[in-house]
This record gives structure tokens, sequence and C-alpha cells, in this order.
């Protein structure tokens, strides 16, 4: 029943990368500008939004898989009056809720500790990616993912590629050069002056990037992202455990990775004033929005590998590279320059160019023959 899904009539295929596209955009942004808007002595732990993106997403995919739950979801809630719901909401969820505890602790959830790992290590990357590069030069070379995507698709599925697949992800990485070089050359500004910050003590500040430390950690990220995503469809793709299970244990085990972070940064920088307060210091709306985003993409993503693959994922990312790259140059003034525009489009046809069918494939469709 997994398989098509629909939504309204449309694909859920359709509508998780069209949403992913928008959430990868609109993260990139939102993340960026929560890191630079403040002068450091005012900024957010990373380490926080990291490990309250993980409790959030656990949290979630644990309401969705109870509510999935047989006995809970074939209950006739529509035929019931709100008062009966009430009265009775407690009971329907009580052997389920247990049931689902073992599902969740069953013995293969450790399968799950390894795209964890590497998913709480991505998520911290990210912050030190972002707030190192223009948005625009982010997202472009965060599409090397395709790249390692596919060798740790080959390597571990088994997935075979075609010349042209081999040959767009040449091209890909040629776009991505172009976009690095003049960024590194400065041809794009590495200087992100914020004039005017809500902070009463901090009126306008300047947020020097740099750009080496940016990209070190894209291409790690990169590389992150492509062995967890397609370990996470290994996993998924191979057993019938719900994916909202599945995404629970890979929260549970995402937990201690996160949490060894905030313990150890001690709070050098002031006087602590015990746990709670530390770990959301200057945890601003910016700082909710950056994660309320990444939770809602976390969750998209999980979606777009189940009802599609990682492969179409790395497609729907690159769409966002035209919302992100529109906005920034209205939000962050970043100059659009030829060689960045090269680069780009570079990147965007050889992503173009990698999820075209096979030729196969396309001379399979059978023809109706009508013979009167
Ligand atoms: O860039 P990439 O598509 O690899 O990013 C995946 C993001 O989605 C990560 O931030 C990861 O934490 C999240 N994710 C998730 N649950 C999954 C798969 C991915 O939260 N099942």
């Amino acid at each position: 029943d997994d398989q098509a899904p629909t939504i309204c009539g449309m694909h859920l295929k359709y509508v998780s990368l069209v949403t992913l596209a928008v959430q990868n955009a609109a993260l990139s942004i939102v993340m960026h500008y929560s890191r630079v808007s403040t002068p450091p002595s005012l900024a957010y732990s990373t380490a926080s939004a990291v490990l309250l993106n993980e409790l959030l997403k656990g949290s979630i995919s644990f309401i969705i898989a109870l509510a999935r739950v047989p006995q809970v979801a074939e209950r006739p809630w529509h035929r019931m009056s709100f008062w009966t719901i009430v009265r009775e909401l407690p009971y329907p969820w009580t052997s389920p809720f247990w049931w689902l505890c073992g599902e969740i602790l069953s013995p293969d959830c450790w399968k799950l500790s390894i795209p964890a790992i590497l998913y709480v290590v991505q998520n911290s990357l990210q912050f030190v990616a972002v707030s190192n590069l223009p948005v625009a030069s982010f997202q472009v070379t965060y599409q090397m993912k395709i790249l390692t995507t596919a060798a740790f698709s080959v390597a571990l599925l088994r997935r075979k590629l075609t010349p042209i697949k081999w040959l767009s992800l040449f091209f890909l990485a040629i776009g991505v050069g172009i976009v690095q070089i003049q960024t590194a050359v400065g041809d794009a500004p590495v200087r992100n002056v914020v004039v005017g910050s809500a902070h009463d003590n901090a009126p306008y500040h300047i947020h020097v990037m740099s750009p080496l430390k940016g990209f070190g950690a894209v291409t790690a990220a990169c590389f992150t992202s492509g062995l967890a995503g397609v370990y996470f469809e290994m996993v998924l793709k191979n057993s019938r455990a719900d994916l909202w299970v599945r995404n629970v244990q890979l929260s549970l085990f995402s937990i201690i990775p996160a949490l060894l972070p905030v313990l150890y940064s001690s709070p050098s920088s002031h006087i602590s004033r015990g746990f709670f307060h530390d770990f959301f210091r200057h945890f601003g709306g910016w700082a909710w929005a950056t994660v309320s985003i990444q939770v809602f993409g976390g969750l998209i993503t999980a979606m777009v590998i189940k009802y599609s693959d990682n492969i179409l994922k790395g497609f729907a990312t690159s769409l966002s590279i035209i919302f992100s790259f529109l906005a920034s140059v209205a939000l962050f003034h970043f100059r659009i320059t030829p060689s960045f525009i090269i680069g780009a489009t570079t990147v965007l046809c050889a992503t173009w160019m990698y999820n075209q069918p096979a030729g196969q494939e396309t001379l399979s469709i059978p023809i109706p023959i009508n013979i009167p």
C-alpha cells in the first residue's frame, strides 16, 4: 500500500519532491541569516540546534507511527461524537503504545546507528558551511552530494550507471569547480555586512566568512550525506518495517552523538546559569525557524527516499538552487557574476542529464496497434 500513495489526486512522490526543493532553499537562507545576523557573542549554540532537531523529529515520527497502528487507525473516529472521542482518547493508545515501543526496540534497530551518527555529523557540518559561504555558493557546491550518492549507490546497492550518467557526474564536478574558484578568489562577496541588527548592544557588525573552511565543511557533508542516504535506503527497502518506526530509531540513535557536544561545550565565554539556560542561550526566532525547517526537511527527506530514491532527491535539491539564488540576490545582495552563472548552469544541466530515463526504458513503451 506504500508504493504509490496519492494526496488530493497528486502522487505523493512528486508532492514530496517539490516540497523538498522549497524546503532546501528556505533552510539555507534562514540558517545562513540566523548565523550571520548576530555577532559571535550573541550567537545560539549549533549543538543545541542539532539535538533539538533530533528530539522534535523523533517525537513527530513517533506520533505518526502511533496513529498508523491498525488498532488506532481503523477505529471509527469519524462516527464518534466529540465528547466520546475526548472520553475514549486515552484508551485505544495504551496497548499500541507498548506494541510500538517493542517495534522500535526490535533486534535489528542497531542498523540505524550508522546513518544516525552520519546525519548528526552532517547537520553540524552544515552549520559551519552555511556560516562561511554565500548561500548560493553553498547550495551549488552541496550538489556534489549527487556524486557521492551515486558512488555509494554503485558500491552498496550495486546500481549500474550508464555512460551518460557518468558523463553528467563529470560535468557536475566541473560546474561545482567553477563556482568554487570564483567564490574562493573573492569574485563574490565574502564579507556580509549586516546593518541595524535587532540587538541593542550590536547596532551593526561585519560577519567575516572563510570560504576555505566553508568548502571543507561542505565537501565532508557531501560524503556523509551520500553514505547516510544510501545506507538508509538500503535499510528501508530491505525490510518491511514502517518508515516512521525507522525514523524514530534513527532519531533515538542520534541522541547520544548529538548530546555529547552539548555536554562538552563548556560555557567558557559566560557564567553558567544551569543546563537549560545555557542550552537555550540566545535561541531566538531565527534559531527556532532554522530548527523547524530542518525538522520538516528531515521528515520530507525520509518520504522521498521511501517513495522515490536518493538520486531523484538530488534532482529536487538542484531545483532549489534557483529559488535560493534568486532569494540571495534580493536579500543578501549576492552579485551575479558570469562565472557563477556558467558554473550553476553546468550543475543544473548535469543534474537534468543525470535524471534522463535510460534509452531502453523509453523505447520499451508498447505501441498499441489497431487493426480494423
Ligand atoms: O542533504 P541530505 O539530503 O543528505 O540531508 C538529509 C537531511 O535529512 C539530514 O539533515 C538528515 O538529518 C535528515 N534526514 C532525517 N531522516 C531521514 C533521512 C534524512 O531526518 N530518515
